[in-house]
């Protein structure tokens, strides 16, 4: 929450995962739906889902550091305090955002694991295979992967809107937060 003296913006490291992350998933998004249409087997499905995979696991990697650096670091102050209930509607989708990066990635590894997929990391490695092979809990891992990933389409959406209404209707400091200005200094 805000304490005085902290600076209106998220710090480079935190700006740094955000935008890094938000590439990474928005392309792994892209490369999901795609890949779902095209047939099991052929090419370009399946090298597009080494990368989409590669990518998906990156982002698993990533996201501890950031949880990690998140509770250190903190939330930067505001400088006019959001109300309480928006507030609370702000750290509950940001939570649900969180909660979405670890869970959506891991129901495609024990998806991809669990049917006997390869789990690539960009041709330079692969990663283990923790869960035994097991087709049941492979299409638990599908469906979970499948919803889930309606679910996180669905509140990125709604960040995306509000980010737009807080940049363009009402032209607050919120942009800011994330993408500052020469002016979001502390004062
Ligand atoms: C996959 C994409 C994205 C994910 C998973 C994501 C996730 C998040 C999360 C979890 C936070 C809260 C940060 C924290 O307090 O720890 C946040 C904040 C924010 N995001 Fe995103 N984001 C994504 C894409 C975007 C995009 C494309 C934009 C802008 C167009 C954006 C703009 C913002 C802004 C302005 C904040 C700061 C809100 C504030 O604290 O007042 N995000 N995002
Ligand atoms: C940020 C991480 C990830 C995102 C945003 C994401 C998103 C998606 C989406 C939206 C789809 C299309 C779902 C459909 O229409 O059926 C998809 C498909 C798929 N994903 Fe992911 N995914 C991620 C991570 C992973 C990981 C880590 C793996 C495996 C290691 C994986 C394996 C797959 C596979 C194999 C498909 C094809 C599903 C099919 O055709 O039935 N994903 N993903």
């Amino acid at each position: 929450m805000s304490r005085p003296g902290r600076a209106f913006h998220y710090d480079r490291v935190q700006r740094g995962f955000h935008w890094l992350m938000a590439a990474l998933i928005l392309v792994a998004l892209a490369l999901g739906v795609y890949a779902a249409w095209q047939v099991p087997g052929t090419s370009p499905r399946r090298e597009l889902l080494d990368i989409h995979k590669s990518i998906g696991l990156t982002v698993l990697l990533l996201l501890p550091l950031r949880v990690v650096y998140r509770l250190i670091a903190g939330e930067p102050a505001y400088r006019s305090a959001p109300s309480r209930h928006a507030h609370i509607a702000a750290t509950l989708a940001h939570l649900t955002l969180y909660a979405l990066m670890l869970f959506l990635p891991i129901s495609g590894y024990v998806y991809s694991a669990a049917g006997g997929y390869g789990l690539p990391w960009f041709g330079v490695f692969s990663f283990p295979r923790l869960v035994p092979v097991d087709k049941a809990l492979s299409q638990a891992g599908d469906g979970a992967h499948y919803w889930i990933g309606w679910g996180f389409g669905i509140v990125l959406g709604l960040h995306l809107l509000a980010v737009a209404w807080h940049a363009w209707i009402r032209r607050d400091e919120v942009m800011g937060r994330m993408w500052p200005r020469g002016d979001a200094r502390p004062v």
